[in-house]
């Protein structure tokens, strides 16, 4: 027996509730974010069943330059509640939020426009600060392999890479989302299964196990910190399960010649995603710098040339010469001898440097002897750093103070 019989039965009568007609329409859009806010007009509409009522349903979920829209119109046996905005993950980077109303009126669901839930940033509010972590940002229902790069705001610090899945009704669909979050994980929806009509499941199993540019390099030149050379590799690898990318760039320079050693593959599992790049040493003695660069998405150890490095390293006009001479040596695999160039050091030196350092990881092994001009007085290139993205570093050194070198003074 039907509830309205029942109590027809019962004797208590019941208003005969009035069928209703209400707007209907899916919209589903990926939009650039400065056309928002979006309007829209409803057009069409739906003779609900008995006692239904009218539904809008909006989700955003933003993401960079991007806005996925997800709009539903229609009647619905759901019960009538007030609008309800949720946000159910809040940015910087990817976030979501929602606008769900339930109402019984004709037509009552008139819902115009995204500006409720999504307001532009005007214009004099600054916009948040860049952080040093770049990810690609992707809405699709097929694959995000070509998917643009952008940097991060400073808070979100990881990459998320997942599928939605959305059901509405009978209907399903899958949506491929990348872009910057705050946290680590497979966690973009925190929590939420529904958004009124809307099923929401995610899963990020496929970007378990990563393909990452695979392959090593060592230049010895005499311009590498001015000239850019080409860093691509040809050959992939499949990493472990929970192994992320890497890519590694150390370039040292002793003024008349330079080494650049670079590596490319699979690192530690659980490496936080991150983008480092450093100066050990110099200028204006012998220059010790490097680029590393953790990242979770597949083949995004996509650097093509040395210039990710040299871009950032600082380019003094030339100093002028000093006083001080150094024996001046970069020698791979072999020693420096005795008859090592002696080199007029640029102003601003103060020690000669000589000394021994072992590289290894990512591929690579090998030694380099090093001599050459120094300002620090610490007399080590490293400062204690035993580490440089994939490379484990070792030093053994020692510095001589310029006066020392009387005989090589001019
Ligand atoms: C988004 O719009 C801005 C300004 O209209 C434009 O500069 C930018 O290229 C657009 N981005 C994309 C991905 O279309
Ligand atoms: C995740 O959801 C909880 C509870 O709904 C909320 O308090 C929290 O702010 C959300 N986290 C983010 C990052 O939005
Ligand atoms: C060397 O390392 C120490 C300790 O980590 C630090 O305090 C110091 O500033 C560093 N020196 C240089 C020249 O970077």
């Amino acid at each position: 027996m039907s509830p309205a019989l029942l109590l027809a039965f019962l004797g208590i009568t019941v208003p005969r509730v009035q069928a209703l007609t209400c707007y209907s329409g899916t919209l589903v859009t990926v939009r650039n974010s400065s056309e928002l806010p979006l309007q829209w007009t409803a057009k069409q509409e739906e003779h609900c069943e008995d006692g239904w009522s009218c539904q809008d349903v909006l989700m955003l979920i933003e993401n960079g330059p991007q806005v996925y829209v997800l709009l539903i119109k229609d009647c619905t046996q759901a019960a009538d509640h007030e609008a309800v905005i949720t946000q159910h993950r809040a940015g910087p980077g990817l976030s979501i939020a929602s606008y769900t109303r339930v109402c019984r009126e004709n037509l009552c669901n008139r819902l115009s426009t995204s500006l409720l839930l999504w307001a532009p940033h005007p214009p004099t509010v600054t916009p948040p600060a860049l952080g040093s972590v770049r990810c690609p940002v992707c809405f699709s229902d097929g694959s995000c392999q070509s998917a643009a790069e952008v940097t991060c705001p400073a808070e979100s610090t990881h990459c998320y890479s997942g599928t939605l899945l959305l059901n509405v009704g009978h209907r399903s669909g899958r949506l491929r989302v990348q872009g910057c979050m705050s946290q680590a994980g497979c966690n973009l929806l925190n929590g939420t299964q529904e958004i009124g009509p809307i099923r929401l499941r995610e899963t990020c199993d496929s970007e378990a196990i990563l393909t990452c540019h695979q392959g090593s390099m060592i230049r010895i030149s005499q311009d590498l910190t001015q000239k850019p050379v080409a860093w691509s590799t040809s050959t992939e690898q499949l990493c472990k399960l929970g192994e992320v990318c890497q890519e590694t760039l150390l370039l040292i320079d002793v003024g008349f010649k330079s080494l650049l050693a670079g590596s490319k593959g699979c690192s530690k599992p659980g490496t936080q995603d991150s983008q480092t790049i450093s100066i050990h040493s110099g200028p204006p003695g012998v220059l010790v710098a490097s680029f590393a660069r953790f990242c979770s998405y597949d083949k995004c150890n996509s650097a093509a040339s040395s210039s990710v490095l040299l871009n950032s390293l600082p380019h003094p006009a030339a100093p002028a010469p000093g006083d001080l001479q150094c024996p001046t040596c970069l020698s791979i695999f072999g020693s420096c001898t005795h008859d090592s160039d002696i080199v007029r050091c640029p102003n601003g030196n103060s020690h000669c440097y000589k000394g021994h350092l072992a590289v290894t990881g990512g591929g690579l092994s090998f030694p380099v002897n090093i001599q050459g001009c120094m300002a620090q007085p610490s007399s080590s290139l490293l400062n204690g750093t035993q580490n440089i993205g994939v490379f484990s570093m070792i030093e053994d050194h020692e510095a001589i103070v310029g006066a020392a070198l009387a005989p090589y003074l001019a």
